[in-house]
């Protein structure tokens, strides 16, 4: 599928703003090593993970999305209800309706955009961004938040050691933003092979196989996969994928400054880096620090890329994804915005974006009990508070006060409630 990079108008389209939100608990390997046949030599080995991040019990994909998404606007220099739609990516919403869009809208303060979930897995943030830029440039919206947003951890088998150890949860924004100047080099692909339909799924819970306590204890509200076909589908197609992005922006992969691939296995990236004969050097790897967050990974890595410097204006980027469904997609464009901006970011207090609850709320931990034992067997995690993003540069944590934003930037609490502790 082919997007043009501008409408006929002349309305281009870039990203204004950028941020991304990980919760503070982490389980490493050698916590996985106490809940299944597994250890860290093998991990590591084969994938690149060393550690992920666990969201809290009152933390929920919403509230996760909202933190990115109300700092990806603070980047912007934009007010909450500047956005005209939000579009959130995701395999976990905190529901099946309403959307978790929705949520994120009420959360960040914004009462006038459209809001609606994009479902395409790990490549649901590429597709969402593909979505911005045809609002944008089709005139329909002027700024559009998309949010790529897992918990992940809430869907995984602690039994089964070929899934559990690789993902982990978090979230990443951009703020999409129309422009009359033209936007410099721009390619989008996508692409869907059904074929791949049952290599990632989640069996249960859809009206194919509504949940009961048969599919409960056959355990198919957890997600499986096949291993092996998805890695070879994954090498495949991120290569191919962004090599189609590359060119259709008129560019070779020798033009490219940074790719931001899927951060789901660091061999699989390795693979696509020797296909395409570039330097790892000039890929973006942070997968070793959060494991596989599926279509949290992209944004979140996008904006650890710029806030730590690896971005600089002019340059020319790629961010690229595969998965389930299958899925995959590439965008190959020129980034056109200061990286300081980042730095506006720290207006934002998480501790202030509350999802609201419906008032009979009478939710369980939520918690899968073999991660609560393991979290609870080592105490309290001791992460600064203020240092939610690991690795983010000395400017990201400069007190909200000496940031120059509008002030209605940090948004306000939607509702009093609070989801339970
Ligand atoms: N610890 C120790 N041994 C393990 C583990 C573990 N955690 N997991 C599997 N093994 C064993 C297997 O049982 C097998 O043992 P056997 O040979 O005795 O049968 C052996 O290790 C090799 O298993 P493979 O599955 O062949 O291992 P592989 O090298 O393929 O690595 C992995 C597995 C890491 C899952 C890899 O296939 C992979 O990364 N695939 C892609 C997954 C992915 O990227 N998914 C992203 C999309 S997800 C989405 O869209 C939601």
């Amino acid at each position: 599928m082919t997007l043009p990079a501008a409408s006929p108008a002349g309305r281009w389209a870039r990203i204004s703003g950028w941020g991304s939100y990980a919760p503070k608990a982490i389980i490493t390997n050698a916590d996985l090593e106490r809940m299944v046949d597994t250890s860290d030599e093998w991990i590591v080995t084969r994938t690149g993970i060393r550690e992920r991040r666990v969201a809290a019990a009152h933390e929920t994909t919403a509230s996760m999305a909202a933190v990115a998404g109300a700092r990806a606007i603070a980047v912007a220099g934009l007010e909450p209800d500047d956005v005209d739609l939000i579009l959130v990516a995701t395999l976990t919403p905190d529901y099946w309706m309403p959307s978790t869009a929705a949520l994120v809208k009420e959360a960040i303060g914004n009462t006038r955009a459209a809001a609606m979930d994009v479902a395409a897995a790990c490549s649901g943030f590429v597709y969402a961004y593909a979505t911005a830029h045809a609002y944008v440039t089709a005139g329909l919206a002027r700024h559009v938040l998309v949010v790529g947003a897992e918990l992940l951890t809430r869907f995984l088998d602690y039994t089964d050691r070929s899934t559990c150890i690789l993902f982990g949860d978090g979230a990443g924004a951009v703020v999409v933003s129309a422009s009359d100047e033209p936007s410099g080099p721009h390619g989008i692909e996508l692409t869907t092979e059904p074929q791949g339909a049952y290599m990632i799924w989640l069996p249960a819970g859809g009206s194919k196989s509504p949940s009961s306590a048969e599919t409960v204890a056959r355990g198919e509200h957890f997600i499986r996969m096949e291993g092996r076909e998805t890695y070879r589908f994954a090498t495949k197609t991120l290569a191919s994928s962004a090599l189609a992005a590359i060119r259709r922006a008129g560019l070779e992969p020798g033009d490219i400054d940074l790719v931001v691939p899927h951060q789901a296995n660091v061999r699989i990236i390795e693979a696509v880096a020797k296909g395409l004969d570039f330097p790892m050097e000039r890929i973006f790897v942070n997968l070793d620090r959060y494991g596989n967050t599926s279509a949290a990974s992209v944004p979140l890595a996008l904006a650890e890329a710029v806030d730590s410097g690896r971005v600089k204006v002019g340059d020319r980027i790629v961010f690229v994804a595969f998965g389930a469904g299958f899925t995959s997609g590439a965008v190959a464009m020129e980034w056109s915005v200061d990286p300081a901006n980042g730095a506006r970011a720290a207006s934002v207090d998480p501790d202030a974006i509350r999802v609201r609850l419906p008032v009979d709320w009478n939710s369980v931990d939520p918690i899968p009990p073999a991660l609560a034992a393991v979290l609870a067997a080592r105490g309290p995690v001791d992460v600064p508070l203020d240092d939610v993003v690991p690795g983010e540069p000395a400017h990201a944590s400069v007190p909200a006060a000496s940031v120059p934003v509008p002030a209605s930037a940090s948004p306000a609490p939607a509702a009093p409630s609070e989801v339970p502790s």
